[in-house]
């Protein structure tokens, strides 16, 4: 085995750099507080969703014609395939969660200060691709729910005054959604969206890397500020055990209530009440409160908002206080958010029962 690894070592002066990226010194408060495996779950939980999406690749069809057949076989006859769809389609849910219980951890630590704009500024992207990765998949099984609710969803990006209906046409690929907006959203969900975020969770790690991580905001954790432990065994096998966890419960949650399939979607359906996945209805709500000439305000002046004040968080929260105690602006505007978010979902899903 020494020899094996000795002869591909000296063809490739791979054991230098494998050995310096698992040595890596972490602060030692890092490896006592699990707000710091936050982030390594998310990375954990993007691996699942791509070694699930490979697997259900094999078997899915996308066409108008056999991707309902194709989800309904893999959930009910394939041998495991209602594992590998459960893991999938709840992981979903699950990265949503971990991305967002991330992002709050490095708010409230002010990490996003200088010098880690960049790994901020990654992050904000990542988090509208895995949003992007939720709408382009709702679609995929072609039942009534994921038809429905990307008509609605295309419907709304047609509210962008002036370039609206344009948009809403690149989306599906015509007037209407059919084969072609299929097409798209399978490229868009298989392609284009894993290269996009493999990318960018290479330049976060760099980042990451090549700054160390930010500075600690309690007292305690400044005292051990200067100890340090390697990388590996320590944060790895961390990170690994909560990945554990989440594979264990994500097997168990596919096996208690199998990942769900309407009917075949049907265009002509005239009743049916198009309803987003979670993560989406606090902005579904939202637009109701909004109608006709206001919906821009929603649509696009909100999320242009948010998204911008995102990215240019770190330019204009410049000072050296951390403490999130000694930040009232930041957050009571967060605060602000995730009340807003939790209040409106509530009463969305309270509205659809
Ligand atoms: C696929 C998505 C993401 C992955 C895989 C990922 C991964 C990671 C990992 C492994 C760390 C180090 C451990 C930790 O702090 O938990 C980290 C740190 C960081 N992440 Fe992410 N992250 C993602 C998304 C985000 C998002 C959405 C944001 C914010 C908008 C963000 C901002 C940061 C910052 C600022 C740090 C530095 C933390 C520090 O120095 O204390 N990340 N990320």
């Amino acid at each position: 085995m020494n020899r094996t690894f000795q002869w591909i070592d000296e063809r490739t002066g791979l054991s230098g750099p494998i050995r310096a990226f698992f040595n890596y010194p972490v602060p030692k408060y890092v490896h006592r507080n699990f707000l710091y495996t936050l982030g390594g779950l998310t990375l954990i939980s993007f691996s699942l969703q791509v070694i699930t999406g490979i697997l259900l690749v094999f078997y899915y069809d996308p066409s108008t014609e056999g991707a309902y057949n194709s989800v309904d076989y893999i959930t009910y006859i394939l041998p495991l395939g209602w594992l590998v769809r459960g893991i999938h389609h709840y992981g979903a849910s699950a990265m949503v969660i971990l991305i967002s219980l991330h992002m709050l951890r490095t708010y409230y630590y002010s990490a996003y200060k200088k010098p880690r704009e960049i790994n901020w500024l990654t992050g904000v992207l990542l988090l509208f691709l895995v949003l992007a990765f939720g709408f382009t998949g709702y679609l995929l099984p072609w039942d009534q729910k994921g038809y429905w609710a990307t008509k609605v969803g295309t419907e709304i990006a047609g509210s962008v005054p002036m370039m609206g209906a344009y948009i809403t046409k690149i989306m599906r690929g015509g007037a209407d959604l059919g084969q072609a907006t299929l097409t798209r959203f399978y490229a868009t969900h298989v392609m284009l969206l894993p290269t996009a975020v493999a990318l960018l969770i290479a330049v976060h790690i760099f980042q990451l890397r090549f700054h160390g991580m930010a500075p600690p905001i309690t007292e305690r954790a400044k005292a051990q500020s200067k100890k340090f432990l390697p990388f590996f065994p320590y944060w790895v096998v961390t990170d690994l055990i909560a990945g554990l966890g989440l594979l264990a419960l994500l097997v168990y949650i596919s096996y208690i209530n199998r990942a769900p399939l309407e009917f075949p979607a049907d265009p002509t359906s005239s009743n049916y009440l198009p309803r987003p996945e979670w993560y989406f209805l606090f902005f579904f709500q939202l637009l109701k409160y909004f109608p006709g000439k206001l919906e821009p305000v929603i649509t696009i002046a909100i999320p242009l908002f948010i998204f911008g004040s995102m990215l240019l968080l770190p330019f204009i929260d410049t000072s050296e206080e951390r403490r999130p105690w000694h930040k009232p602006v930041t957050t009571l505007v967060s605060i602000f958010y995730i009340v807003v978010i939790l209040v409106f979902t509530y009463l969305a899903m309270a509205e659809f029962g």
